[in-house]
């Protein structure tokens, strides 16, 4: 009698999401008194942004009836109204004020996220126990000098777990095979004194346009990406990401040249990045997440990107 092996199933879900900081709006797409439904880590959240410019990130279902406060949740001041009956919540998630009571019980309250607002992107910290932020958000400078371009932003949504994402940036081999570079560039991965932020840098001297690419890598899904392909001429691609349910990440991306070399690598370098994400799509459509992977002697970095990702996880 012959068996038949059942099919692994199609599933990330042996993974939680990470612990860190993690992008949930663009700055310049929320205005001061507007409001926005989010969706992350499987949450709904509401975002707001005070009348004095304080962004802010809420547990979206009110504790009275449980309205979502990101629709039709109205800015009053420093707080966010719920569009149900009127109950006011502050940048803490307290209720400050119910229209038609003089008294607020006392668990009238919400979960507010801690925020971060940096490179132009509304960060939230995420961690499973809600403990506090263990790191920052890094700052970018070539984000806002004057010697390189205003940034271009791009976002994308990737039917896969943020950790699967992050690591393909420690995949060397797969440059090869599925974005067609003629060899495998030589990487090294190194891991700052204190294990947490990771360096990958690779060396594609093959490449069309010959580059060293140095990844610095804060948490799974925020990752500070430089090429340089000579003196002067640098490239810099700010990713973040909105992990929205176990397999779905909402990716950012902003990116900017010195402006030396805009002219010849601003949109071409775009344009491949986004043809490159292309190539990459049908992989992480329907790969499986593999917890024990067999790996082979030369793929060192991705072992190492394995044993500094455990870290994110309680
Ligand atoms: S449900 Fe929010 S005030 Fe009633
Ligand atoms: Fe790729």
């Amino acid at each position: 009698m012959s068996s038949i092996a059942p099919c692994e199933s199609h599933t990330q879900s042996q993974l939680d999401f990470p612990i860190g900081w993690f992008s949930v709006a663009r700055s310049r797409d929320i205005g001061k008194g507007e409001v926005q439904r989010v969706y992350a880590f499987d949450r709904e959240l509401a975002l707001f942004r005070t009348r004095e410019g304080k962004a802010v990130v809420l547990d979206a279902f009110c504790p009275h009836l449980g309205a979502h406060m990101g629709v039709e949740g109205r800015v009053v001041g420093e707080t966010l109204r719920c569009p149900f009956h009127g109950w006011q919540f502050g940048v803490d998630g307290a209720c400050t004020e119910i229209p038609y009571c003089d008294e607020v019980p006392e668990r009238a309250r919400v979960r507010s996220w801690t925020v971060s607002e940096t490179n132009g992107d509304i960060m939230v910290w995420y961690h499973p126990n809600e403990e506090a932020p263990g790191w920052d958000v890094p700052m970018v400078e070539e984000l806002c000098s004057d010697e390189w371009t205003d940034p271009q932003y791009w976002e994308f949504t990737i039917p896969n777990h943020i950790q699967n994402i992050a690591e393909n940036t420690c995949d060397p081999v797969h440059f090869q095979f599925v974005h067609k570079m003629p060899d495998t560039p030589p990487s090294e991965i190194t891991v700052a004194e204190d294990g947490r932020v990771l360096t990958l840098v690779a060396d594609a001297k093959e490449a069309v346009h010959p580059n060293t690419l140095t990844v610095h890598m804060h948490n799974p899904g925020l990752a500070i990406v430089r090429t340089s392909y000579g003196p002067g001429a640098e490239m810099l691609v700010y990713s973040t990401a909105q992990p929205t349910h176990l397999n779905e990440t909402h990716m950012r991306w902003s990116l900017t040249v010195r402006k030396e070399i805009v002219d010849f690598v601003g949109d071409d370098v775009m344009r491949g990045i986004k043809d490159g994400i292309g190539d990459d799509y049908p992989i992480w459509e329907h790969k499986i997440y593999r917890a024990k992977p067999v790996f082979c002697k030369a793929d060192q970095s991705l072992v190492g990107f394995r044993k500094w990702v455990r870290q994110f996880y309680v």
